[in-house]
């Protein structure tokens, strides 16, 4: 096993068929929609780069990156880092994310996406962790549900580390405090 992971949660094999399902939901459901893609930056560019991939309909797709983590543990502030290019009116507009967790970053992303005027606005979370849910949302498209336990892998990351994994892994608990 690679240093600092204690046990893969979900493998390769397992995340392709999650993100090939999600993919063909949100191709129907936006079949006569005008779908723009948002990815949060970093940790949901595998996610999006996969799951654009499995939609079989015309999509735009845009950036932000927002910061609201450092390590383990939510500061509950958020910061842009990066805005998004283009102007969001008349799009439906489906935020991609890797994870949602506290649900306090993608609360705050949703209410600024919204007074932008966004056609429709709805999320998509590779991950949900129901348990440590602070904020009332929930996301519209979930690939799977977990445990309350810190992962990494597949764009998800610790202090900047393991977003290369191709499987999502649970984190060794001797990392997980450590700042570095
Ligand atoms: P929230 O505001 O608590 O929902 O946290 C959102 C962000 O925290 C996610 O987009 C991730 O970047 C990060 N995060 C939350 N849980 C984990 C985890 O288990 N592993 C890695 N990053 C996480
Ligand atoms: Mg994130």
């Amino acid at each position: 096993m690679i240093d600092g992971i204690d046990r893969v949660l979900l493998s390769e094999e397992h995340l392709s068929e999650t993100v090939s399902r999600l993919g063909k939901k949100i191709s129907l459901e936006y079949k006569d929609k005008n779908l723009l893609m948002i990815s949060v930056l970093k940790g949901s560019v595998v996610f999006m780069s996969d799951l654009m991939r499995k939609i079989s309909i015309p999509c735009t797709i845009d950036f932000m990156e927002v910061s609201s983590y450092t390590g383990t543990e939510s500061s509950g502030e958020v910061r842009i880092l990066k805005d998004l290019d283009i102007p969001i009116m008349g799009y439906d507009v489906l935020v991609v994310e890797d994870i949602l967790d506290s649900g306090k970053t993608l609360s705050y992303i949703l209410e600024m996406l919204k007074s932008r005027n966004p056609k429709s606005i709805k999320l998509c979370a590779l991950l949900d962790k129901p348990e440590a849910r602070r904020s009332n949302i929930c996301a519209d498209y979930v690939g799977e549900k977990i445990l309350n336990e810190f992962v990494v892998g597949y764009g998800l990351d610790c202090n900047e580390k393991y977003r290369n994994l191709p499987f999502v892994g649970v984190l060794s608990s001797k990392v997980g405090s450590s700042p570095n």
